[in-house]
């Protein structure tokens, strides 16, 4: 059995807590765009402060080269994650390792929170090096880890630390329970018709995932840049749209073996076409298969919109990784809307609904869609190697 963060008396102890606060920040004013891993975060933390623990907070940020650089300094997240804890006063070692990360986290009192610099200002994190696991761990008394979005890489503070805790003081945070519990719930046990709904633009991305799911999914629907490679492989014209020529032949092979396991795939019968890759471009709509030199699919069209909320409307399970269209751009985001909304009414009717990935989940935040499906993954390259099937390095160093 896996401990868990309330079977343990907190009290008294320091709480290493690795977090994923790698959000996106505005680059002149270091404001942060978008704070929904943070504030994932949050329930973590207060149940480790009310049940008298201090919290030692250490996460990445962005991707530093070469040792410390001011863009990437946790610093900037001071501010905003005291506002998220009621006006919290939140202390700042400007190192994760060395003499002042030591010093504050050793001086710490009950209930205190401590944020620690960026872990991968030091190339040693993701080598995932044991010596500076060791030192980080020698930080706190009890490891938990809660960055579901940084699960799939085996680095020193999402994987090789845990080993330094005795098995009984390491364990998963609240966010990561979740997280976890929705997943399987969608992997292993997904009430039928299931329906999984995968877009974007590179079928490169998207093929483990694909065959993965192929033996589990009722329905697949593909939609996004990657649709197009689908229909070239189906012998269609496709004009000037996104293709990639030497994925033609795994696109193939992933509808045979549709057929074979009896899941059905979806592709766009219609798209939304244009004649250059901009908001301002001449506009038309088109087959998917038929589409006018230089021309490209930058949408489902009207359709493949039906086709898909009645495909969509019938499903008991939803999996959503992918948009459908440019939706950055105002002409192309018919699509997608579409599909949240279909998403969001399947939910609303009893389905159970996750939806992951970067795009798709901006998509389902930018069209007030958030709260209307069942669970927004705070995970995308995690979220996509956890349904390709794959043992993801920060769960497994923690539930092995
Ligand atoms: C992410 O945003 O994908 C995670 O925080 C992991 O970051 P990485 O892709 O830079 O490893
Ligand atoms: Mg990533």
């Amino acid at each position: 059995m896996i401990p868990k963060l309330s079977d343990l008396d907190l009290k008294g102890r320091a709480v290493f807590l690795r977090v994923d606060f790698n959000v996106p920040l505005d680059k002149k004013t270091f404001e942060i765009t978008d704070d929904t891993r943070m504030k994932a975060a949050v329930p973590t933390i207060i149940k480790i402060i009310s049940d008298g623990g201090n919290v030692i907070l250490m996460s990445h940020f962005g991707r530093p080269k070469e040792g410390p650089e001011d863009k990437y300094s946790l610093k900037h997240l001071v501010r905003h994650l005291g506002e998220l804890l009621d006006g919290k006063e939140i202390q700042f070692a400007d190192d994760c390792i060395g003499e002042s990360a030591v010093q504050k986290a050793a001086s710490l009192k009950p209930g205190d929170v401590l944020l620690l610099e960026n872990l991968r200002f030091y190339k040693e994190e993701e080598k995932g090096d044991e010596a500076f696991a060791e030192k980080l761990a020698k930080l706190g008394d009890v490891y938990v880890n809660d960055a579901f979005g940084t699960a799939h890489r085996a680095h020193a503070s999402t994987a090789v630390i845990a080993k330094f805790f005795p098995r009984e003081k390491r364990m998963f945070g609240l966010l990561m329970e979740s997280e976890i519990k929705a997943a399987e719930k969608v992997l292993k046990d997904a009430e039928k018709p299931f329906v999984a709904i995968i877009g974007g633009a590179k079928v490169s991305d998207k093929i483990l995932i694909l065959e993965n799911l192929l033996d589990r999914a009722t329905d697949i629907i593909i939609g996004g840049g990657m649709a197009y490679t689908f229909f070239k492989a189906e012998g269609g014209n496709i004009g000037s749209s996104l293709c990639e020529d030497e994925r033609i032949g795994t696109a193939k092979e992933i509808m045979d073996k549709a057929t074979e396991k009896g899941s059905c795939i979806h592709l766009p019968s219609d798209s939304i076409i244009a004649d250059k890759f901009a908001n301002d471009a001449n506009i038309s709509s088109s087959m998917s298969t038929t589409i006018p030199d230089n021309w490209m699919g930058l949408d489902i069209g009207q359709m493949a919109c039906d086709m898909f909320t009645k495909v969509i409307h019938n499903a008991k399970t939803i999996l959503w990784n992918g948009p459908m269209g440019v939706f950055e751009m105002d002409n192309f985001q018919h699509g997608t809307k579409a599909i949240a909304q279909a998403v969001a009414e399947a939910t609303q009717k009893g389905a159970y609904s996750l939806v992951g990935g970067g795009d798709s989940v901006a998509a389902v935040n930018q069209f007030g869609f958030t709260d209307k499906v069942s669970y927004v993954s705070t995970g995308g390259g995690a979220m996509l190697e956890f349904f390709e099937g794959k043992a993801l390095p920060g769960i497994a160093a923690i539930s092995e």
